[in-house]
């Protein structure tokens, strides 16, 4: 990788099967346009749908595809080209090239370069939703990411092959700036952080929670909740829509990370809280998560193993912190508006009322997600919102326009705090 290009930072590419290998070829433009390095190892799967020529072409050095030329170990070991990069990529990360990370195989250059790193890995998955949705695929990425792999996507939408879900590679611009952002060179962001944004809220940070949590039970168990992460993710993406700096703070989701925000990824309730510690002070806190109310107590160090004939194990539940009724305790780093939900199934406007008098937050989104809503999980959401002056119910609508509804009041709020029912207990 020439010195002058790596100024941005060195990334080595390595493009596995799949239709959606074309889209790594405007991605590599984009990340030389940045000043970003790249160099790319092609599988014999991804050299069917992209050819090793127009790889070179755009990355502007040589393709690595065969582990066993004498001439390529002779010239760059396959240790050597993780060595010489600051982030692995896998994109389009095949089903297949994901469960020989998780499995430890090394049979071909791509998966014996993943073995050997010590650097960084993100993984851009694209597959048919079938094989996306299969317990295995999840399996080994759920592997992949306890181990510290990050995951971009995939998206949700039409597919090459007929059907609809989830299994799109990301676009190339996210891929880009998601690449960028984690080689910190932050080429592209930095220009983007440079230029204020616009909208009603910039210049306000912003901190969402969203997702499940994940309790672990031992090494290889947890308990969670169904929590799909779509409305806490919405939320974030419609208050960076009007400007504000946003940290999203999410518990294990299949949603890609969303472009232009910060993400931190976590698992347990407690890992949950003190990503939001450490996003504070900010203006704006958004509780959409579905925290687990109880951990297990004494977590296993081994995995349990079964006793034959023996009883099952008794686990001991403790009870997590409440991160909406922490971040809602007066004191100096409290956010000017605090907002949480409150899923419920019956007296919806009431329960959260009082919910809302017990968390101390100033607003609260009091959603229905009694049997037949589809709520959890869904695409709608149906939410009544409860400040100091009432209730206000809002109509079914898609998890999306509760979030750019949300957004719209945030911001009116912060132009008038007098006329929207929040406490506006900070410095405004
Ligand atoms: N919440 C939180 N931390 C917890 C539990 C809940 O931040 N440990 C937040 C959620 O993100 C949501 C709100 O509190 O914004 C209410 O969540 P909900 O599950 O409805 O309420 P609970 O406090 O768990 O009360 P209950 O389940 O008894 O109704």
């Amino acid at each position: 990788m020439s010195e002058e290009s790596a100024a941005r930072g060195r990334v080595l590419l390595i493009v596995s099967g799949g239709i959606a290998a074309y889209k790594v070829l405007e991605t590599i433009r984009r990340l030389k346009q940045a000043g970003v390095a790249v160099r790319c190892v092609l599988t014999r799967g991804g050299a069917e749908f992209v050819t090793p020529l127009s790889l070179q072409a755009l990355s502007e050095d040589r393709v690595y595809t065969d582990l066993f030329s004498l001439t390529d170990e002779s010239e760059m070991g396959h240790i050597e080209l993780s060595r010489q990069a600051d982030l692995v990529v896998v994109a389009p990360a095949s089903a297949d090239l994901l469960a020989k990370m998780a499995a430890g195989l090394a049979d071909d250059l791509a998966a014996t370069v993943l073995l050997a790193t010590d650097k960084p890995v993100l993984v851009a998955p694209a597959m048919n939703v079938r094989m996306w949705e299969h317990p295995a695929t999840q399996d080994n990425l759920a592997t992949l990411i306890r181990r510290g792999v990050s995951l971009i996507g995939p998206n949700e939408g039409p597919m090459a092959c007929g059907e609809y879900g989830p299994g799109r590679l990301v676009e190339p611009a996210d891929l880009a700036a998601a690449i960028l952002r984690r080689l910190g060179a932050g080429a592209g962001e930095a220009e983007e952080r440079a230029q204020p944004a616009a909208g009603p809220l910039a210049g306000r940070k912003a901190l969402v929670t969203s997702g499940p949590t994940h309790e672990p039970i031992d090494p290889v168990r947890y308990i969670a909740n169904r929590s799909s992460g779509r409305q806490g993710h919405a939320i974030a993406e419609a208050l960076a829509a009007l400007g504000a700096e946003v940290t999203l703070v999410s518990g294990p989701t299949h949603l890609p990370d969303p472009p232009g925000l910060a993400t931190v990824r976590i698992e347990s309730a407690e890992e949950m809280l003190a990503a939001c510690r450490a996003a504070l002070p900010v203006d704006i806190a958004v509780c959409a998560a579905a925290v687990a109310d109880w951990t297990v107590k004494a977590r296993g160090a081994a995995k349990i193993k079964k006793q034959a004939g023996g009883p099952p194990p008794a686990l001991e539940l403790a009870e997590n912190p409440d991160i909406l009724k922490t971040l809602s305790a007066p004191g100096a780093e409290r956010p000017a508006l605090v907002v949480g939900f409150a899923a419920e199934t019956e007296e919806v406007a009431q329960l959260g009322a009082k919910k809302r008098a017990r968390k101390g937050c100033d607003w609260i989104l009091a959603n229905d997600v009694s049997e037949g809503t589809g709520t959890f999980g869904g695409d709608e959401n149906t939410v009544t919102l409860i400040t100091a002056e009432g209730a206000e119910p809002w109509p079914t609508q898609t998890k999306r326009a509760v979030a750019a509804r949300l957004a719209e009041r945030i911001a009116a709020h912060f132009e008038d705090p007098s006329r929207t029912g929040a406490a506006g207990k900070a410095a405004e």
